[in-house]
């Protein structure tokens, strides 16, 4: 009887240890992947990441020159395309619908820049090597300052540009007659 006893003892002993063998593997490994994401994130920026090689920016992708400004896709949709650099944005004016979605698409060539829209929350930091996308809608028309809102050099407080914001229709007649969206002088 004593036997028997003992060696069920043992059985549940083996299979304890087993187990908590098991568990403890389960708890290095999350432990391993909380340290790995968070070693990962900590080197990236706070958002979405897409990535650009800072050296070609100006020479091809989505970013040269030709593209930059705002665009009107086949499919509707609106989208600002801009660069950043000591002490400037390109284009230096750019011109948006009201009440429509408007994508921002934008990245910087040489120092951490930013932008915020008047008083918009149209906001957001531009890093080299990262591109920035947020999606806005402006409600009213007019124009607003766009001012640099990173320190990036001593040149920081003259960098700024402006946004136009056109009524929906005449943005789209523009658009959709083919003009380049430049600002309006007005
Ligand atoms: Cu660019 Cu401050």
């Amino acid at each position: 009887m004593s036997s028997e006893d003992g060696t069920s003892e043992a059985i549940a002993l083996a299979a304890e240890k087993r187990w908590a063998y098991v568990v403890a593997g389960i708890i290095v490994i999350l432990l391993a992947m909380m340290i790995v994401t968070g070693l990962h994130w900590a080197a990236m920026p706070p958002s979405r990441v897409e990535t650009i090689d800072v050296n070609t920016v100006h020479l091809k992708g989505e970013f040269v020159e030709s593209n930059l400004g705002t665009a009107l896709g086949p499919d509707g949709k609106v989208t600002v395309r801009l660069v950043a650099q000591q002490y400037s944005f390109v284009p230096q004016c750019i011109v948006v619908p009201a009440d429509m979605p408007v994508t921002f698409r934008g990245t910087a060539t040489d120092a951490i820049h930013g932008f915020i829209v008047g008083r918009t929350n149209a906001n957001t930091m531009l890093i080299p090597g990262f591109i920035a996308t947020f999606t806005t809608r402006f409600s009213r028309t007019g124009e607003w300052l766009m001012p640099c809102h990173e320190y990036c050099g001593t040149g920081h407080e003259a960098m700024w540009a402006r946004v136009q914001v056109l009524p929906p229709q005449e943005f789209l007649a523009k658009a959709q007659a083919g003009e380049r969206l430049d600002c309006v002088s007005r």
